[in-house]
């Protein structure tokens, strides 16, 4: 009996330290193991950025039919020039698109923005047409910024998927979608080969981000203010919030300025975060730090301002623009650049695709037609980082220098006051200030631009 409890605790001592042993190498595997499936991981990311780079630039996908050669490059710049870097915009009112018989134009609808910190918004476009940049992707590739009509959508995809196969010399794209997604590119479809693209392009747009060291961000910093609304606190109130604890720095003599962020841009600042009181600008309601932008959508009048401009005073609050019932969404009058010649040509926005059960959006108890009305020429709000490199401005690139864009802001917020914008946002007749204040605010929005001349925008090139 003896022997074998003795034996027993051998035998049991045995199990525990053979187990502890057992223990130890699944341990020493599992860390084995995961190093190189990090490692693989990485590389594989590397893969698909570089990847998504070169397609970025990729000038064979564009319609043959059309006159430019063209690629997401080619309207979304960088600083490649450092002389005159882009921060992924070009230079045109409108972007120049291919000109093609079906559709005779030399602009497209819109300006481009920059794709600076694009990834953190939920909607893409102006107009948020696309909801994911994948889709986004495959669109234009399809669409007519890369001369495609509608119709051709399959036309291009043909030619997208020949160009990829077809792919000669040098290390072709099979080797770089076989080092990016282990596929093997002759077993795709075409169908398959534009989603990885779209995946591609999507992992390199995400490196491009805003480095937020702008003189603005290290005035935040060394006066330890805070950079971002808290959980649950509107931009409103941080706007309060922040104001207070600059009143409370400057009453002890303790407000720390430097000669990139002057005493013109603290003004200006102030003009920028309030929103009740005299001299307010009510700015920081819809551009919310840290990206000055709340991804949302709002009718400033931009668009009412260049129809009128085309037709006559007070003819857009005139345009009959159909109920939820009989809107056709999106449609394309409703989003065209007005000319005189036709008057039903006009660009309503984010009308165009808002669904109209959109909780985000949509007010408790509010009926289907006063919420479409409610988003007559909604525009998505833009960043106000590095404006320097992203001008001219709005939707429609009609104003060419921030000057020009403030006054416009000003006069509107004036006219939305008088009840003279149809359609307007509540904040804007919020915004009171005078023609005095705009140079104060454009000190200020010029502390958000980085140095683009000395830093890298891409790790890619
Ligand atoms: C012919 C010029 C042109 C080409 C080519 C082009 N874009 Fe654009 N891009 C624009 C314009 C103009 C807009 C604004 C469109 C709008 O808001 O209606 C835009 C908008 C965008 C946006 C949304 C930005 C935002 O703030 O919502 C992204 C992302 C983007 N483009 C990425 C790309 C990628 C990726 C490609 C290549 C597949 C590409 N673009 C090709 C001109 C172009
Ligand atoms: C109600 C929300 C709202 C308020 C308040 C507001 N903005 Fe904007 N801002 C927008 C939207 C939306 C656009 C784009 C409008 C368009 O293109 O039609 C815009 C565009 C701009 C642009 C052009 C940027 C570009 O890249 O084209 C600047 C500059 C600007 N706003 C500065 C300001 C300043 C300064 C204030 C305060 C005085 C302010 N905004 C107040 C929503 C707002």
């Amino acid at each position: 009996m003896k022997f074998c409890s003795e034996h027993h605790i051998v035998a049991n001592r045995l199990t525990w330290l053979s187990r502890a042993v057992l223990l130890a190498f699944v341990a020493a595997m599992a860390i084995c193991l995961a190093r190189p499936i990090a490692a693989n991981d990485e590389a594989k990311q590397a893969a698909q950025i570089r990847l998504g780079a070169r397609l970025f630039k990729e000038d064979r996908f564009a319609s043959r039919k059309g006159d430019l050669i063209t690629s997401c490059a080619h309207c979304h710049q960088s600083n490649e020039n450092a002389e005159k870097p882009h921060a992924f915009t070009d230079s045109f009112t409108r972007s120049w698109v291919p000109w093609r018989a079906g559709d005779p134009r030399r602009e497209g609808v819109r300006n481009a923005p920059t794709l600076l910190d694009v990834t953190a918004l939920p909607r893409l476009h102006f107009d948020g047409e696309f909801a994911s940049l994948e889709e986004l992707v495959k669109g234009t590739l399809a669409g007519r910024n890369d001369g495609w009509l509608p119709g051709e959508e399959d036309e291009a995809r043909r030619q997208v998927y020949q160009v990829i196969l077809e792919d000669q010399g040098g290390v072709t794209y099979a080797r770089q979608f076989n080092e990016a997604y282990g596929v093997a590119l002759n077993t795709l479809s075409a169908d398959e080969v534009m989603s990885l693209i779209g995946k591609a392009v999507t992992a390199y747009v995400r490196t491009l981000r805003s480095a937020q060291n702008s003189p603005y961000d290290r005035f935040v910093q060394a006066n330890g203010l805070d950079a971002r609304p808290a959980a649950g606190e509107s931009a409103a109130a941080f706007g309060q919030r922040l104001l207070a604890r600059i009143a409370d720095l400057e009453s002890r003599g303790a407000l720390k300025l430097s000669p990139d962020f002057s005493a013109e841009a603290l003004d200006g600042m102030k003009l920028f975060l309030r929103s009740d009181g005299e001299r307010r600008g009510n700015c920081v309601t819809c551009h919310a730090p840290p990206l000055f932008t709340d991804a949302s959508f709002h009718n400033l009048g931009v668009s009412e301002s260049e129809y009128d401009q085309v037709h006559g005073e007070g003819r857009f609050a005139a345009l009959r623009i159909p109920d939820s019932a009989d809107a056709v969404r999106p449609s394309r009058n409703t989003r065209e650049t007005p000319i005189e010649s036709k008057p039903e040509r006009v660009d309503l926005g984010y009308w165009n695709y808002v669904e109209l059960g959109d909780a985000t959006l949509r007010r408790a108890g509010e009926s289907d037609d006063r919420f479409l009305q409610r988003m007559i020429a909604t525009f998505k709000t833009p960043t106000l980082r590095n404006l320097n490199y992203s001008r001219p401005y709005m939707h429609n690139g009609a104003y060419p220098s921030l000057e020009s864009a403030l006054g416009e802001l000003i006069r509107l917020s004036r006219r939305a006051r008088a009840g003279r914008v149809r359609a307007a946002d509540d904040e804007l007749a919020k915004i009171e200030l005078s023609e005095s204040d705009i140079h104060p605010l454009i000190a200020f929005l010029n502390t958000l631009n980085e140095d683009l001349k000395t830093r890298p925008l891409t790790a890619v090139r």
